[in-house]
């Protein structure tokens, strides 16, 4: 059945008209076992075969991908008023962060926002510096004790010392002894909330299925880690008072509007959040660096290079980092070939048009920034790693190409922590250690994050 509006010939599947091309329920159907292997790079054949904007075909529910730098600029910046996060991603994730502000939907995210952003202000964030070169030195203490010529998962690695680092700088806390226990319940979660997203019956969580089981365990080890962090914040306060320096959270506890401010439960859900959205991210980004870097040692040569002059020898501060512009050009560049966050979605409130199709309200709209960083509009030569993209002197990426982070008001309000945690660690390690791959090439599985299947081994050898 079809009929003409406006000017769009609409077709109808079930309930749902379809407004742009896409594969058809059989064509689907075939692909199912390629798009579980490998979402992401199923995302990028979708586009290439359908086009800008690609209809699934869901009998009940509109579902759109999106790749078009100017539509994903519409649709999470000009016109975000118009997109909410109701959606399956952000409703299981919330089974793990409740409603903290990367899952919460726009009204309670708004009072969050506000309430929360003081807390990610320059200085707070300036803890950062020694708390990475801390964490770093501690797991270089282990690669010392190697001979040259070993191999290291730089995948485990990266996850130990980005949940450290999240627990000390966020939160003042010292996680180390609780980091297998802590990084293993986060990844549990997450993986539950994967295995949920893929499933088309999914049990509530009150009926003991063994994932539901999982991920009760799981949010039993997070909420303990969380009374852990508050309990250590009562005896610092009850010790030292206010004479010491104010951390995130501090102003987390502090933070307050007309409303008051945040309930234990809201407290809860915030800690949880930067957890799971500050840990994986960081540490999925930095493998992915380690492996560019150790797979083009022209350019790890570079960056050696760079380091070695700015610092000197000594440690890197945070100071240092405007002054180290190609690390950060590297890290940008591997930000960009693997996004950690490949997929996000929007749910429309209202009717839009999106690269000339109509889109009706309460569609589903999927943004894949790992797409749209290989959208042949957006980035020449989009397959190569080329850091000299991100050179200061190179002009400034057109919006809505360039979504790591994502773009407009629901932004990453980690990005700058993130960065320039990312920066100090690959500088501190680069100044000793030399990394090369010691497997094959790595498959991205792209889960909650993109991470690389079964871990990434490289071989350490020391510069000198
Ligand atoms: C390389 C590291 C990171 C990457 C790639 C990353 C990526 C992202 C992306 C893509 C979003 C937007 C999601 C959307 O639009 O639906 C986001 C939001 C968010 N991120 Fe990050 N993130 C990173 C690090 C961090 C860190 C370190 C923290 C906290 C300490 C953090 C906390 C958050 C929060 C709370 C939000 C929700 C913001 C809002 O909706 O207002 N992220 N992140």
């Amino acid at each position: 059945m079809s009929e003409i509006v406006g000017k769009f010939e609409k077709k109808k599947l079930g309930k749902i008209f379809l407004t742009a091309p896409g594969p058809t329920t059989k064509q689907m159907f075939s692909q199912l076992l390629r798009a579980r292997r490998d979402p992401s790079g199923f995302l990028v054949e979708m586009r290439k075969k359908y086009g800008n904007v690609v209809q699934f075909p869901l009998p009940i529910l509109p579902v759109y991908l999106v790749t078009h730098p100017d539509d994903v600029d519409r649709v999470m910046r000009v016109n975000a008023k118009n997109y909410g996060k109701r959606t399956i991603q952000y409703e299981n994730l919330a089974l793990v962060t409740g409603d903290g502000l990367l899952a919460a939907d726009t009204q309670s995210w708004k009072r969050q926002r506000k309430l929360i952003q003081p807390a990610f202000h320059h200085e707070a964030i300036m803890r950062v510096g020694p708390d990475t070169v801390l964490v770093t030195e501690r797991m270089l203490k282990n690669w010392q004790k190697l001979p040259n010529n070993s191999v290291i998962d730089i995948d485990d690695d990266m996850m130990h010392a980005a949940l450290e680092i999240v627990g000390r700088s966020l939160f003042g806390t010292d996680l180390a002894g609780d980091v297998e226990k802590t990084a293993q319940a986060t990844l549990d979660a997450l993986d539950i909330i994967v295995a949920r997203a893929r499933t088309p019956i999914t049990f509530p969580k009150w009926i003991p299925t063994p994932n539901n089981r999982k991920l009760a365990k799981a949010l039993k080890q997070l909420d303990g880690a969380v009374q852990r962090i508050l309990d250590e914040r009562k005896k610092i306060t009850a010790i030292a008072g206010v004479d010491r320096d104010v951390d995130m959270l501090d102003l987390l506890l502090a933070a307050h509007d007309d409303e008051g401010g945040l309930n234990s439960k809201e407290l809860r859900d915030q800690i949880v959040t930067f957890i799971v959205a500050g840990h994986e991210t960081v540490a999925s980004s930095l493998t992915w660096t380690w492996w560019l870097l150790g797979s083009h040692q022209d350019v790890q040569t570079k960056l050696q290079k760079e380091v070695d002059e700015v610092l000197q020898g000594r440690n890197p501060e945070v100071e240092d980092v405007a002054n180290l512009p190609y690390t950060r050009a590297v890290v940008d560049e591997a930000l960009r070939i693997f996004p950690p966050g490949w997929v996000v979605s929007r749910r429309s409130l209202g009717e839009d048009v999106l690269g000339g199709h109509e889109i009706p309200e309460k569609s589903v709209i999927i943004i894949s920034p790992w797409a749209t960083h290989r959208h042949p509009e957006a980035w020449n030569k989009a397959e190569s790693f080329d850091p000299t993209r991100f050179m200061p002197d190179a002009p400034t990426p057109q919006k809505g190409t360039y979504l790591p982070f994502g773009i407009g008001p629901r932004m990453c309000i980690g990005k700058d922590f993130a960065l320039l945690e990312s920066v100090l660690m690959i500088a501190r390690i680069a100044q000793e250690w030399n990394l090369t791959p010691a497997g094959s090439e790595p498959i991205p599985r792209a889960l909650v994050m993109v991470r690389p299947a079964g871990g990434l081994p490289m071989f350490i050898n020391r510069r000198n």
